[in-house]
């Protein structure tokens, strides 16, 4: 199932991970801890207890076998489960409060830790225990998105002041394509059923812009009124657009001649050389008719984060095959920076950003590749294919253990919640 890991190595990953948990959700009191009932959103309450949960199902439950054994709270399962507690119901669970809902999350960990090192030689406990703290580093971001959701603080500092490096369009790179491997090799550390595995497309020559399109780029559009003309959205993006009364993305706001966009409790002037960000699906591809380009497809968009021509293999990240180190990519952080930030993380292909600032929408729908065998966790991705659309890369929120270029990450085409920008591609 997996290679084994140092337990000492694992085990931090499940502090740190818990650690984010505790710091995104630390202020949140009184009402705030359950929150407006919304599609988009949890219940925090609800999040951290089923945070804990899902640790406790495969780590300590068995939660891959046909008789999982008790949780060591009463009715757990009837609460955090996600796959059988409809998502309106959460905010009218009996839920503990907060203080026993953590509580039963440290005593989870504190157990996990302990069978880790009793257990070194349990590669399937190893298995589930990365499960956990990937899941839980997805809620993470997820709560990251709350925050910016209801307005409130951002909890971490803001990013430190970087360079603008360069002016507002560096172009396309032209890319021969040919004959690629999409997907995860095996071997290659812990992977989603969803990556797997490589098997060849082809692709044609096409050409890619080096940086996500910019607030400054997407400003032109709005003010083209491109939220207004029919002839640049598609029939179900009009039909969003109509219905959610759409005149610009999501957070902006029109000051005098002047965009504010708020970030979290706070507005700001828009920042021109920033990725945009908050737009769905609709809204990269109305862009998109109107500057006369596409969104890239997600075979494109990983040939462009991982090809290396001149080794001819494919790399792990865009800028080689270590991990994030804090120049590579801005990951773990408060928000968006400029995009030409961060060139030490350039692809062989020269983009940049392709993994950190915002994750990145690409044309291509959510489906099994080749093969495809469900994993243990089922409902991670099967319920979602057909519906949703491939985002790649990783945004400011997203935890750097998280991040390989071979990543699939799934929304439907109207979430503007998420930290989800795009980059295009010169038209067929
Ligand atoms: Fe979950």
């Amino acid at each position: 199932m997996t290679t084994l890991i140092e337990p000492a190595l694992l085990e931090r990953e499940l502090l740190s991970s818990r650690a984010r948990t505790v710091q995104l959700t630390a202020d949140l009191a009184g009402e705030r801890l359950l929150g407006p009932m919304l599609a988009i959103v949890n219940p925090p309450l609800w999040e951290i207890g089923h945070v804990a949960w899902f640790q406790e199902w495969w780590c300590l439950r068995d939660g891959a076998s046909a008789a999982p054994t008790d949780s060591m709270l009463s009715g757990a399962d009837r609460l955090y489960d996600s796959a059988k507690v409809a998502h309106d119901t959460r905010w009218n669970l009996p839920l503990p409060v907060i203080e026993s809902t953590r509580a039963y999350g440290e005593e989870v960990l504190d157990r996990v830790i302990r069978r880790l090192r009793r257990e070194p030689d349990n590669a399937g406990l190893q298995y589930f225990a990365q499960l956990a703290v990937f899941h839980e580093d997805m809620h993470a971001e997820a709560f990251h998105y709350t925050r910016q959701t209801l307005g409130y603080p951002d909890p971490f500092p803001a990013p430190a002041a970087l360079p603008v490096s360069h002016g507002p369009n560096r172009g396309d790179v032209e890319l021969p394509g040919g004959a690629f491997q999409l997907g995860a090799v095996p071997d290659s550390g812990f992977v989603f059923d969803n990556e797997k595995w490589a098997h060849p497309v082809r692709i044609e020559p096409f050409s890619i812009a080096r940086d996500p399109v910019t607030n400054g780029e997407f400003l032109e559009f709005v003010e083209a009124g491109g939220y207004r003309r029919r002839e640049w959205w598609s029939e179900p993006g009009w039909s969003w657009r109509t219905g959610a009364g759409a005149e610009a993305p999501h957070y902006w706001m029109r000051q005098g001649n002047a965009w504010l966009q708020r970030r979290f409790e706070t507005a700001a002037p828009l920042a021109a050389g920033h990725p945009v960000i908050h737009v769905n699906w609709h809204e990269a591809q109305a862009f998109c008719r109107f500057a006369k380009r596409r969104l890239p497809t997600e075979a494109e968009w990983e040939y462009a984060a991982a090809w290396d021509a001149r080794a001819g293999s494919k790399r792990r990240y865009p800028w080689g095959g270590t991990g994030p180190a804090a120049a590579h990519a801005n990951l773990e952080s408060s928000g968006p920076v400029a995009v030409g930030a961060f060139s030490e993380g350039d692809s062989a292909s020269g983009c940049r950003q392709l993994i950190g600032n915002v994750w990145e929408w690409t044309e291509s729908g959510f489906e099994p590749y080749p093969g495809f065998v469900i994993d243990p966790y089922k409902e991670y991705s099967q319920p979602w294919f057909g519906t949703h659309k491939v985002l790649r890369g990783a945004s400011f929120a997203t935890t750097r253990r998280l991040v390989r270029n071979t990543f699939r990450n799934f929304y439907t085409p109207e979430r503007n919640d998420i930290f989800a920008g795009f980059r295009t591609c010169a038209a067929r």
